[in-house]
Parts: C-alpha cells; sequence; structure tokens
C-alpha cells in the first residue's frame, strides 16, 4: 500500500539569492521615486514608527509581462538586505495541497518570522480558481478569505509584495489591501534604445552589432539580442576552427 503524498506549500516556496540592484531595474521616475522611499520607509522604519507613522509594506506589482516585476521584488529585498521567499499562486491552485489555507498562513508566519519579502507571484489566480473543477467555491472562498486575514495581519517590519498581469481580475477586497500599485508598462523605443546601448557595451567591440526590435518587453528584447550576439559569438569561434 502506498500512501498518496500530498504538496506542501513550503515545497513550492523558491529562495531565489540572485543578486539584483535597484539601478540595474530600468524604472520610469514616478515608479523609482515610489520604489525609493518605500525602501528608506523600512530603513527609518523605528523612527517612522516612534512618530506613531505606519509604514508601508503591501504592494501590488501589475502589468506586461517581462518588465521587471519580479526584478524589483529582488532588488527591494537586497536593498532592505532582507531575505525574499516567493511563491507562485498559481501552483498552489493547481496542485492538490491538503489544507491550503493552513500552509498558507504558515508561509506568512514564516516571512513574518524573518522580517523577510513574501513575493506572491501570479496573484489573480487566487480569484479566478474559484469555482475550477479542483477546487469547490467553498473552498476557494475560504482561501481569499484566509488571505485577506493574513495580509490585515502581516507586520510592518516584513513586506508583501504580490505581482500580476492581470490586476483586472484580481478580487476587490484583495486589491482595496495594497497600499502601492506599481504598474509596469512596455518600455518605448528611447528607454528600449538607452537598453540596448548598456547592453551593448558590456561586450567586444565586434559582437556589438545586432538588429533592435521594438514594441516589446524588456525581457524580450534582452533575449533577442543576445541571441544573436551568441550567433556572432559561434560564427567567429567556427572560423577560428577551421582556420
Ligand atoms: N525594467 C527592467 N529593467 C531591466 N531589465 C529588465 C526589466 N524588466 C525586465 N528585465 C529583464 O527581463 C528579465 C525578466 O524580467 P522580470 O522577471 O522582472 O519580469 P516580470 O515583470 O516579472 O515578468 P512576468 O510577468 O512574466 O513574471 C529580467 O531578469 C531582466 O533581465
Ligand atoms: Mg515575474
Amino acid at each position: 500500500m502506498f500512501k498518496q503524498s500530498t504538496v506542501h506549500l513550503f515545497d513550492l516556496i523558491i529562495q531565489d539569492d540572485e543578486k539584483v540592484t535597484l539601478d540595474e531595474v530600468v524604472l520610469d521616475d514616478a515608479n523609482r521615486k515610489t520604489v525609493e522611499q518605500l525602501i528608506l520607509e523600512h530603513r527609518f522604519i523605528d523612527e517612522i514608527h516612534k512618530h506613531g507613522l505606519p509604514a508601508n509594506n503591501k504592494i501590488l506589482l501589475y502589468g506586461s509581462s517581462g518588465c521587471g516585476k519580479t526584478m524589483t521584488a529582488k532588488a527591494i529585498a537586497q536593498a532592505l538586505g532582507k531575505k525574499i521567499l516567493i511563491l507562485n499562486l498559481s501552483n498552489i491552485v493547481s496542485a492538490r495541497i491538503g489544507e491550503t489555507s493552513q500552509h498558507l498562513k504558515q508561509v506568512f508566519d514564516k516571512a513574518a518570522r524573518d522580517k523577510a519579502v513574501l513575493f506572491l507571484d501570479e496573484f489573480d489566480q487566487i480569484g479566478k480558481a474559484r469555482g475550477s473543477d479542483d477546487k469547490d467555491v467553498g473552498e476557494m472562498r475560504r482561501l481569499v478569505n484566509t488571505l485577506i486575514q493574513l495580509i490585515d495581519y502581516f507586520p510592518e517590519n516584513a513586506l508583501l509584495l504580490c505581482a500580476t498581469n492581470h490586476p483586472e481580475i484580481v478580487d476587490i477586497a484583495l486589491m482595496r489591501r495594497f497600499q502601492l500599485r506599481i504598474e509596469y508598462q512596455k518600455p518605448s523605443q528611447e528607454t528600449l534604445n538607452a537598453y540596448y546601448d548598456e547592453l551593448q557595451e558590456r561586450f567586444p567591440t565586434h559582437l556589438q552589432s545586432f538588429e533592435r526590435i521594438y514594441e516589446v518587453s524588456f525581457a524580450e528584447a534582452k533575449d533577442h539580442a543576445l541571441t544573436q550576439i551568441k550567433a556572432a559569438l559561434i560564427n567567429q569561434l567556427l572560423k577560428e576552427q577551421n582556420a
């Protein structure tokens, strides 16, 4: 007899230690200002509390894919010297997790204990899944209610960052919980040109020429450029080999 194994929410947490600094993230002026103030509020949190002021710690990052949401979360954690716990909510919804609400509570507790950055990715999945086949409506409703409570009681010395490409389908009650909402848009031609310029500089001159594409995310632009740079490099290596 085999006991059916259950997925535990802790197995779904990613501890990603990739170092990202805020300087590396291209942000428009308004977003940069918001993120910088957020970081400073946490750096000076004791003084802020002494004056009876609250620190913002519940932030929604929303908008285009590949435009810096995950990167920003990592940069904030790094700037504050905090651990980042990444949890993708679509995994919660698709995995057959026993006692999901309880496990979600454990994750929030861990983030609170560690004064960490808790990053909930694909945040829209939590509301969207209501009424799906795997989870009944009641179970999903309970999960949303649990999440609302966890958010309300999340301590100010930890940060909750939630990301979504589909803010329009996020539960209204959840949406109200965020003190800051930061929008990510596809970069303009000018912004992409600056991004390409900087990318180019990292390589020797003979590898610097690549076709620039526009109307794409930073992630797509970077992939496209790096693929061409690699092709040029391989070409050169093959030539040397055959010489
Ligand atoms: N604003 C940005 N500045 C600099 N590089 C960026 C930016 N946005 C994206 N990139 C590049 O693209 C990669 C993917 O970006 P990121 O994971 O932050 O996107 P995302 O907004 O979280 O996308 P998704 O919604 O698909 O999760 C980054 O690792 C980085 O190389
Ligand atoms: Mg992301």
